[in-house]
């Protein structure tokens, strides 16, 4: 399992890589919108406080496959390292999918709701699909069996696709994805916070403390 940040808050970010095993970062533009900064020099801060290694996925914007591959090479030149240009997956994403993926792009399919989405993008060479979880939990339909499809039909037609299942809400449903054999989540750092605590973690480690202090004089 590979978990990513969904955030473009540079200090949120800083914060959970110190404690937490994260691969990259994911934005979109509303998320760049609300850090209320230029898409470049927002990426460029994400970069240079992630380093070159982790991934960076960010997304494109234009509505033709032409705007989209446009976009996504001044993206790829202003961050740099392990970058990837998230591309929805309409008609003219599936084109530049394919096309970016003859120049050698990273990709993440985005915007996912649906299985034959993903599978398309897949064939189509997506490194990664994103379904969006808890956006489709709220029309009533089921996140996780998407997942857990999508899961599936990577696994039966041999593709190489990953999937970084995305748009979480509570722990729950990142505990589901996980069980489904998603190859990856990407949450807000509050929610991975979220994922490691618990109370009666943090009343045995008070425990420990106040019974061992005594015997623990090893400094
Ligand atoms: C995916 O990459 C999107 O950035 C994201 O997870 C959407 O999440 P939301 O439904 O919380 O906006």
């Amino acid at each position: 399992m590979l978990y990513l940040l969904d955030t473009a808050d540079v200090d949120a970010i800083r914060k959970s890589i110190e404690f937490y095993p994260i691969s990259g970062v994911t934005t979109n533009p509303t998320i760049i919108a609300q850090r209320g900064k230029n898409v470049i020099e927002t990426i460029k801060e994400i970069r240079a406080c992630i380093g070159e290694d982790k991934m960076l996925h960010v997304q494109t914007l234009g509505e033709t496959s032409e705007d989209m591959i446009k976009e996504a090479n001044i993206l790829r030149d202003a961050v740099k390292g392990n970058f990837y240009a998230k591309i929805p997956v309409n008609e003219q994403g599936i084109k530049a999918i394919r096309l970016l993926k003859k120049d050698n792009f990273n990709v993440t399919a985005t915007a996912i709701f649906t299985q034959q989405q993903a599978l398309i993008a897949s064939v189509a060479g997506a490194d990664f699909v994103a379904p969006y979880v808890n956006r489709l939990d709220n029309i009533s339909s089921s996140g996780i069996n998407v997942v857990e499809d999508i899961v599936n039909l990577i696994k039966n037609f041999q593709l190489s696709t990953k999937v970084l299942a995305a748009s979480f809400k509570n722990v729950e449903q990142v505990h589901q994805v996980s069980l489904s054999g998603a190859h990856s989540v990407t949450i807000s750092p509050e929610l991975c916070s979220n994922l490691l605590y618990h109370p009666l973690t943090q009343e045995s480690i008070i425990d420990f403390i106040l019974d061992g202090y005594t015997y623990y004089d090893i400094k």
